[in-house]
């Protein structure tokens, strides 16, 4: 029988044969091992530096004292604080249907008795107003 016959070969160069695949298997898993915390530390790091970020921010409550909010008096910028909370309603300046000095008038101040006084009990003002919270007064 000659050295090529399927029998011969089969005999002769299984085990050796077998033996490299296992080590190329071998060799293949301890490669995509070694390589995976690096592919993985590239892929997440991202992710956690973006919910860290907003957790962060989200957790810590962002107080302001009346002085803080005296110094945004101005159309571009305006906060007033209403009912305990700060409001940074530069934005709603040139939207709101009542006027834009309706607005004005509380840049930089105490808004609680203008607000309730015109809008006290209505639906769509609150709504919007709680859209332009940026923290709570402290002081
Ligand atoms: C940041 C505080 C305020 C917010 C978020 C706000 C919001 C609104 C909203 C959403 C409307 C439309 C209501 C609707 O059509 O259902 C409105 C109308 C009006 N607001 Fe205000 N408002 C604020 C402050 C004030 C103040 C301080 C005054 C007066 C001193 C005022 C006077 C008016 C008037 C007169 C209208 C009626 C306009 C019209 O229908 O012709 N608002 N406001």
């Amino acid at each position: 029988m000659n050295w090529y016959t399927t029998k011969d070969v089969n005999t002769k160069y299984i085990f050796p044969v077998a033996l490299v695949v296992v080590f190329l298997i071998l060799g293949g898993v301890y490669f995509i091992q070694s390589k995976t915390p690096e592919i993985v530390a590239v892929v997440v790091t991202p992710e956690t530096a973006t919910t860290t970020q907003p957790s962060t921010v989200s957790t810590t409550p962002s107080g302001y004292t009346s002085a803080e909010v005296a110094a945004h008096a101005t159309r571009t910028s305006c906060w007033t604080s209403i009912n305990g909370n700060v409001y940074d309603v530069a934005a709603w300046i040139s939207k709101h249907p009542g006027g834009v000095d309706a607005i004005l008038s509380l840049c930089g101040k105490d808004g609680t008795a203008a607000f309730s006084g015109q809008h006290g009990g209505q639906k769509r003002p609150e709504t919007e107003l709680a859209g332009f919270k940026i923290g709570v007064l402290t002081k």
